[in-house]
């Protein structure tokens, strides 16, 4: 993949969390997310890459765009795997709260694990810890570990944790160990790349969220030296054949990095929709105005840019609803 692909793809990811940021707080995650699938998906067209969607807003009779195995690009350039979530935390833009992007990794062809839409078990930390820790150790013994590594003492470590009823387990154990906890309401591709960010001062992630999500997480943090390691919890005998049928004959492997993103190259972008822990938000400014703040990283030269862009947007058009996708498409063509 040529390095240029990067700065490419990043407007992807800037269009569509521009095209779904005035539906913060209205209450309305499926406008937010169409918004943000709209302009990602027009936005991929003009990308030199040949690209298959294996990771996207659903199987093709359920998504009418961005669907598993759709063909996208303007049909020069690599053929890639290209994972998206245009919209990654609908509710969160759908209640105003903090840590929506928008992202894309793409790879070279194959090398992304195409993963079912189901549970995955994860656990991620950034360069420091990466191959010091095992999902398959008790977490008790996992944090021991970290908090030798990182030469702190336990009660010093900080946790990202999915807010949910089912992490009650995971919830009692960091209690019980002592460890700081660090809530999150949704959006855990944020917050499996937290820990890789030394600003966020985020230790490790742990929990289980989405599959499709772990190896958006997985590619991020190939590029940024960190490691996520996960395993499918299929909830039924139909999710687990659903596994099969995709080509993982053990549904309850420990998945690796290499397991989910390969050991190619990567390409990865996200632009912040609401302010998170390491991008800030879509803001509006004067004069039709708004700035973006996004992050685009290649794991073959682990170069980390962000790029902070203001974009002119034509008249009002974040005022009223059904005018915005189109004002947006219309200004970056
Ligand atoms: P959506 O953007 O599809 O709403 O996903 C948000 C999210 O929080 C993901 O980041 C996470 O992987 C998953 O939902 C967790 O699922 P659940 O809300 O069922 O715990």
């Amino acid at each position: 993949m040529e390095r240029e692909l990067a700065l490419e793809i990043v407007r992807v990811t800037e269009l569509a969390a521009l095209a779904s940021a005035p539906w913060m707080g209205r209450g309305e995650k499926i406008g937010a997310d169409e918004a943000a699938t709209n302009a990602m998906r027009s936005m991929l067209d003009s990308v030199s890459i040949r690209g298959t969607v294996v990771i996207g807003e659903g199987e093709m009779d359920e998504a009418p765009m961005l669907y598993i195995g759709e063909q996208l690009g303007s049909g020069n350039g690599p053929e890639v795997d290209v994972a998206v979530d245009p919209l990654e935390g609908t509710n969160i833009v759908a209640k105003g709260l903090n840590n929506a992007m928008s992202v894309i990794a793409v790879a070279s062809k194959g090398q992304l694990l195409h993963a079912p839409d189901m549970y995955m078990e994860k656990l991620a930390v950034g360069p420091l810890l990466a191959g010091k820790v095992k999902l398959t150790d008790s977490l008790e013994t996992t944090l021991k570990t970290a908090a030798n590594v990182l030469g702190k003492s336990v009660a010093d470590l900080t946790v990202m944790v999915l807010d949910r009823p089912r992490h009650e387990t995971i919830v009692k154990t960091l209690r019980k160990v002592g460890v700081r906890i660090k809530f999150l309401s949704d959006g855990d591709v944020a917050g499996a790349m937290a820990p890789a960010f030394p600003e966020t001062g985020i230790d490790l992630y742990v929990g289980s969220g989405g599959a499709p999500e772990g190896v958006l997480a997985a590619a991020a943090l190939q590029c940024l030296g960190g490691e996520l390691q996960g395993r499918l919890m299929p909830a039924d005998g139909t999710e687990y054949q659903r596994c099969v049928q995709m080509g993982l004959s053990d549904p309850y492997k420990l998945l690796s990095m290499s397991d989910m993103v390969g050991t190619g190259d990567v390409i990865f972008a996200a632009t912040g929709v609401t302010p998170g822990e390491f991008l800030g938000g879509v803001r509006y400014l004067p004069d039709q105005r708004a700035e973006t703040h996004s992050i685009v990283m290649r794991a073959k030269t682990r170069t980390i840019r962000y790029i902070r862009a203001q974009h002119y947007l034509p008249s009002k058009p974040f005022l009223n609803q059904p005018e915005r996708n189109v004002a947006v498409s219309i200004n970056q063509a």
